[in-house]
């Protein structure tokens, strides 16, 4: 319909800040997710900083990871945390049951996850195992984790093995989808056992946010029951909720790559849904916390694809393309309007699993779309969230009918106000007049990520194919900012 979308941003009515822990990470032992993707081990000829792989943490410095989120996932509620410190040779090797049947040997554990979220200068989020552990257990863990140095035989074990000085755990995940993997419970039994967990879990070094397992999509009644009786106890709920383009059928999702534009239309209508279970998770929340004390923490949250042809099916692997971008832009924007009940979020997963942020094949490593998406949006951490109305034209497709364009805006710590853009069209450039309300403003300059198709993506052959290029075709005058903004893509403008 051609006509010119119009939009305002608020700046005089500023919203919540914008907590950075939205843009957090998870890390599962699943696939190459940690074992190639992260650690390598000190003697690899990968080249590596004790271990950790050098590549991939200095790509998650440059974005400065806020938050990651460790051993699982469905892992978490299977894991026994004293297989995973001391000397590797008496570490036991297990079978990951629910990742692909693989051997996992510990050799990734406490030290060295605690280790790698302090290089990252990332706040630690552990899982502990409700499903098969006891609270004795997870009690024990956290003390090994937090207590004061030589302050009880556990302090100085972890000082045996290394590490004197206690580490901050800043989450304490109670279980992991105990409504499934995590041991297929009623939520009645599961708020029973949460508050158990949760008052036995005591942090020795400082604040313990503790976050129960929450619901998936649209399970309100699993929200309403652990509100009722564990909303005292805890201080956020997981919201787990993942994109596929066909969403009817689990065992037939959709490729990553090579998609008709009715997949591009309803993986974009898909994630939109996150907006409705957000707001009515909430509603349902605000029933027991009408002041909002109690966090929704969407720690898993992606696309979710068809594995890559040829891969184990249970590693979890897939090719992150434009698309996936625009998935990510779509949900930072959706996590920033909910900034006030939306405090902490974690994207599945961080390395070659599912949604990544990086890809790695033996030494080589490549940042995906999704990445650049996450760079882009840097300036969204700790920001102010500022209110947006957009009234403009939909895209359509099939039966697919939602807003061609997104707007995100925040005014940073140190006063600049950033703008996102987002084109879901991948057919049409679109106008767009952004009513600028409270700001003063003269120019507007940033950065652009688009590609030619649907599924562009970063190759190992190809590393660069899609990244951010600079974009200065935003003309700000009388208070308004007009642009046009290409197909299929996401626009961040910082305002001057
Ligand atoms: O992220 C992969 C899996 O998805 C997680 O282990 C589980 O929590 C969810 O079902």
């Amino acid at each position: 319909d051609g006509a010119t979308i119009t939009a305002t941003i608020r700046a005089d009515q500023p919203g919540p800040k914008v907590d950075a822990d939205i843009f957090g990470q998870f890390a599962e032992h699943l696939g190459t997710g940690i074992y190639g993707g992260i650690w390598v081990g000190k003697g690899s000829s990968i080249p590596n900083e004790n271990g950790y792989r050098s590549d991939v943490l200095a790509a998650l410095k440059a974005i400065k990871v806020p938050m990651v989120r460790w051993p699982g996932g469905c892992f978490a509620d299977e894991y026994h945390w004293r297989d995973g410190i001391g000397p590797q040779k008496d570490r036991p090797v297990k079978i990951n049951t629910n990742w692909g049947g693989v051997n996992e040997d510990n050799s990734f554990g406490t030290h060295e996850f605690m280790g790698f979220a302090e290089r990252l200068s990332a706040r630690a989020y552990v899982s502990a195992n409700v499903g098969s552990g006891t609270p004795a257990e997870t009690a024990r863990w956290v003390e090994y984790m937090t207590a004061a140095a030589n302050s009880s035989s556990l302090a100085r074990e972890r000082a045996a093995n290394g590490r004197t000085e206690p580490w901050t755990l800043a989450y304490l995940g109670i279980g992991n989808e105990l409504w499934g993997c995590g041991g297929n419970m009623r939520p009645e039994y599961a708020a029973d056992l949460t508050n158990r967990f949760a008052t036995f879990a005591k942090s020795g070094s400082g604040k313990m946010l503790k976050i129960a397992s929450g619901p998936s999509d649209s399970n309100y009644e699993w929200t309403d029951t652990m509100m009722r009786l564990s909303g005292k106890t805890i201080d956020g709920l997981a919201l787990h909720f993942y994109t596929r383009p066909r969403d009817a059928d689990w065992n037939d999702k959709g490729p990553a790559l090579g998609f008709p534009e009715a997949e591009w239309a309803s993986t974009l209508q898909h994630t939109l849904q996150m907006d409705e279970f957000i707001t009515r998770h909430s509603a349902i929340m605000d029933k027991y916390d009408p002041e909002k004390r109690v966090m929704l923490a969407v720690d898993e949250w992606g696309t979710w694809y068809d594995p890559t042809p040829g891969s184990n099916p249970g590693f979890l692997q897939q090719q992150n393309s434009l698309r996936d971008a625009i998935v990510a832009a779509l949900n930072i924007h959706i996590f920033t309007r909910h900034a006030e009940r939306v405090r902490m979020a974690a994207i599945a997963q961080m390395v070659n699993v599912l949604q990544a942020m990086l890809l790695t094949d033996g030494p080589r490593m490549v940042k995906t779309p999704t990445y650049w998406a996450f760079d882009l949006y840097m300036p969204w951490q700790n920001a102010t969230s500022l209110p947006v109305t957009v009234d403009g034209p939909r895209y359509r497709n099939g039966t697919v009918d939602i807003p061609a364009i997104s707007v995100s805006a925040v005014r940073d710590t140190a006063g600049a106000v950033h703008v996102a853009l987002v084109n879901v069209d991948p057919n049409r450039a679109l106008p767009v007049t952004v009513d600028l309300k409270g700001v003063r403003a003269t120019a507007a300059s940033g950065r652009i990520l688009t590609a030619e198709a649907m599924d562009a993506h970063n190759s190992f052959e190809h590393p660069g194919a899609v990244a951010p290029k600079p974009f200065d075709a935003a003309r700000v005058a009388g208070g308004k900012l007009a642009t046009r903004l290409p197909p299929k893509s996401v626009v961040v403008l910082r305002l001057r």
